[in-house]
């Protein structure tokens, strides 16, 4: 009986993104750090980071991203009931950073929240909101990754401070019902997410209020997460894809986390994906942790390479470890 029924889905109304307004290259880093552009590209991929000014903020950034989502939509501030938005570099420890853009938005209702969920937050957070919109607690959520990454960088580590930028990526999401006899449904068709706090000084940031009382700096055993990194993130593409019936050759395109352009080729071998399949903007943008899945998916939604129908995998790994993806037809 249950297979007749129609089945209400967190469709993606609108995207947006937004980045800091000073963009640095490698060759101008290498004047103050001690790297070169020729490391760079060849271990990361990564080219030019953003990096905030002193009136950017996680929230500046945010509230400009949810604005282009909410534009793309159709929406205004008052059609929201719900952000989730992820950052691992709030404005404040308190309150999230959330309720700000809830107020910035023109949003006086519902529900405003944050997760902490560092490179992997975007799918932690579209997880949650697409739960509790699929659940009735909110009818259309603004789900946010927004990050001032390069505030919490110890730029005489070269090995991580090279690696980050600033940024921030927005989605709109509402319910949409399909019949059950539609065969290319759209939404969030499976979501996956994982962690294994047994791995959390691989990276993770050594302060916080209550440890140090300082907001710490970010520390990074790179060649092991990047061992975790092709492991975990093929392991849990196949999760949401396996279950839908799905192969490689059903998707349209791969939008990973940004954190190395060598993880994502890696990945995508594993998993017999072609190169062009995969949104690759980490030569622009470096890695924005959080922010990165959105701002890679809004960069090829707007640039006409993501179009509506198409069949899409996200996917990231960070910080505890934690990890996921999710299939999505846009
Ligand atoms: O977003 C969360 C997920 N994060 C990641 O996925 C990051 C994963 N890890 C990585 O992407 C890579 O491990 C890195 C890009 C961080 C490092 O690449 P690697 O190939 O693992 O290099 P390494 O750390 O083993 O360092 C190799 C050499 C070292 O020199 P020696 O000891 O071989 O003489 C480093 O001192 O490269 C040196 N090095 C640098 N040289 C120039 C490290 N950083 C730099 C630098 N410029 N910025």
């Amino acid at each position: 009986m249950s297979d007749h029924l129609p089945v209400a889905r967190s469709v993606i109304l609108g995207t947006g993104s937004a980045l800091p307004a000073r963009r640095v290259s490698n060759a101008e880093l290498s004047e103050t750090v001690d790297t070169s552009d020729e490391w760079i590209t060849e271990r990361t991929g990564i080219k030019f980071r953003h990096i905030a000014g002193p009136d950017e903020t996680t929230s500046t950034l945010a509230t400009d991203a949810a604005r282009a989502a909410l534009d793309a939509a159709g929406l205004t501030g008052g059609d929201i009931d719900l952000i989730v938005l992820a950052t691992a570099t709030p404005d404040n420890t308190f309150p999230a950073t959330a309720t700000k853009v809830q107020a910035a938005i023109g949003m006086t209702g519902g529900i405003a929240f944050d997760v902490a969920a560092v490179c992997s937050g975007f799918l932690y957070a579209l997880s949650v909101a697409d739960s509790m919109l699929r659940t009735g607690m909110a009818k259309r959520a603004l789900v946010i990754g927004a990050e001032t990454f390069t505030r919490i960088l110890d730029w005489e580590d070269r090995g991580t401070c090279v690696l980050f930028g600033d940024g921030a990526g927005a989605v709109v999401l509402g319910l949409e019902t399909a019949q059950p006899d539609d065969d290319a449904p759209r939404g969030i068709l499976a979501t996956q997410l994982h962690a294994d706090g047994r791995h959390h000084d691989l990276l993770y940031v050594d302060g916080g209020p209550s440890t140090t009382g300082t907001v710490g700096k970010v520390r990074m055993k790179g060649r092991e997460v990047f061992r975790h990194a092709v492991v975990n993130l093929a392991e849990v593409m196949e999760q949401v894809m396996v279950p839908l019936g799905l192969t490689s050759a059903d998707i349209d395109w791969v939008v990973p986390h940004q954190a190395n352009a060598r993880i994502l080729d890696a990945t995508a071998r594993k998993l017999g994906l072609p190169p062009e399949k995969v949104v690759i903007t980490v030569d622009q943008h470096a890695n924005t942790s959080a922010a990165s899945v959105p701002l890679a998916l809004d960069t090829a939604v707007r640039d006409g390479r993501i179009k509506r129908g198409d069949l899409l995998v996200l996917e990231a790994m960070g910080g505890g470890l934690t990890w996921g993806a999710a299939v999505v037809r846009y």
